[in-house]
């Protein structure tokens, strides 16, 4: 990690001021209803470049473009092919980026070199207001340093990224707590490469031959990157029966441990959508505290299930 990139970095509450600094090729954190983005100009070589080296992330993994309006996408994407228009009626605004062909005018560092590019439209008021302000398509990875867990509050964004942005855009804890569902919309049929909260059965819905077969390497460049990961090592079980407590371990599920079970993190959520919502700040609060012993819940994998399970897999497989 480069250590000429301290700089200082401002807080607001406004998304027009923070928008500013994005029309100006800086770089701004702000909310969205999944994750924090860090997010750049997206038609700035200088502004996208910058983007990888705040975030210690390989220039080989590629961004995803956001946008306020569809007109912004003109010189994003060379066509929106007719699954894209489908999932776009139906989903736009709200927690799904689609890959489509890039344009040529898109500067190709934005996707790791790829004729291939991800866009998305966040539904979350505020993240709407800074990008309809910018005006411009903004590149935007998840507010994270690369290889940590994605941000869900803007304190968490800045714990890693303070000092290596012009701005930080202070909003609500995401809504959802995990990444976009990543739909590959350039073939004949489309292909989910990473799941989220838009579900396999909603995108069938929609488009009925959307499949998640062959997430071959070369489709979906992120599943190569380590990802999602906390410091502490992770196990998956059944039945908070299985966790072993203690002061330097750690639960998250739905069922509830034992009364005398006591663990120094401990999350019981509520739902599904509970769990999703609270996992990467639960992980994060395990690194802060020196749990060395993660137990997570497993779920059966349905609906948003599924993609909760992927991030904890993931995790799981990361963790150091
Ligand atoms: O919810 C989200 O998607 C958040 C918020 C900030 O919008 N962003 C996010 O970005 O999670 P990031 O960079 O952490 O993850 C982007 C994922 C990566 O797995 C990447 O490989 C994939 O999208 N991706 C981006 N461009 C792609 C492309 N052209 N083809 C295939 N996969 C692509
Ligand atoms: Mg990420």
């Amino acid at each position: 990690m480069s250590h000429s990139l301290r700089m200082h970095t401002y807080f607001t509450d406004d998304p027009v001021e923070a928008a500013e600094f994005i029309s100006n090729d800086k770089l701004a954190v702000f909310p969205t209803e999944t994750v924090y983005g860090l997010g750049g100009n997206a038609l700035s070589v200088a502004a996208v470049e910058s983007i990888y080296e705040a975030k210690g992330r390989p220039s080989s993994n590629p961004l995803i473009v956001h946008v306020g309006a569809i007109a912004d996408l003109s010189r994003v994407v060379k066509e929106i092919t007719p699954s894209a228009r489908a999932f776009m009626e139906a989903f736009f605004p709200g927690p799904i980026t689609l890959v489509l062909p890039r344009h040529s005018s898109l500067p190709k560092v934005v996707s790791g070199g790829l004729d291939t590019v991800a866009v998305r439209m966040p539904s979350l008021p505020i993240a709407l207001q800074l990008l309809r302000s910018v005006g411009l398509p903004v590149a935007a990875p998840s507010a994270n340093i690369s290889g940590r867990p994605s941000a869900t509050t803007w304190q968490s964004a800045a714990e890693d990224l303070d000092g290596r942005v012009s701005c930080i855009l202070r909003g609500p804890k995401a809504i959802v707590g995990l990444e976009s569902t990543v739909v590959d919309c350039t073939g004949r049929s489309p292909i989910l490469l990473r799941p989220g909260a838009i579900s396999l059965d909603a995108l069938s819905a929609v488009v009925p031959d959307t499949s998640t077969d062959a997430p071959d390497i070369s489709r979906s460049p992120g599943l190569r990157h380590h990802h999602y990961a906390p410091s502490a090592h992770i196990c998956i079980i059944p039945s908070p029966d299985e966790a072993i407590p203690g002061d330097q371990t750690g639960y998250i599920g739905l069922a509830p441990p034992h009364a005398d079970d006591q663990f120094k993190q401990c999350v019981v959520a509520h739902h599904v959508e509970d769990y999703s919502h609270k996992l990467f700040e639960f992980f994060r609060d395990c690194d802060r505290s020196g749990v060395t012993t993660i137990y997570c819940q497993s779920l059966v994998e349905t609906g948003l299930a599924y993609a909760l399970m992927d991030r904890i897999r993931r995790a799981a497989k990361a963790a150091k």
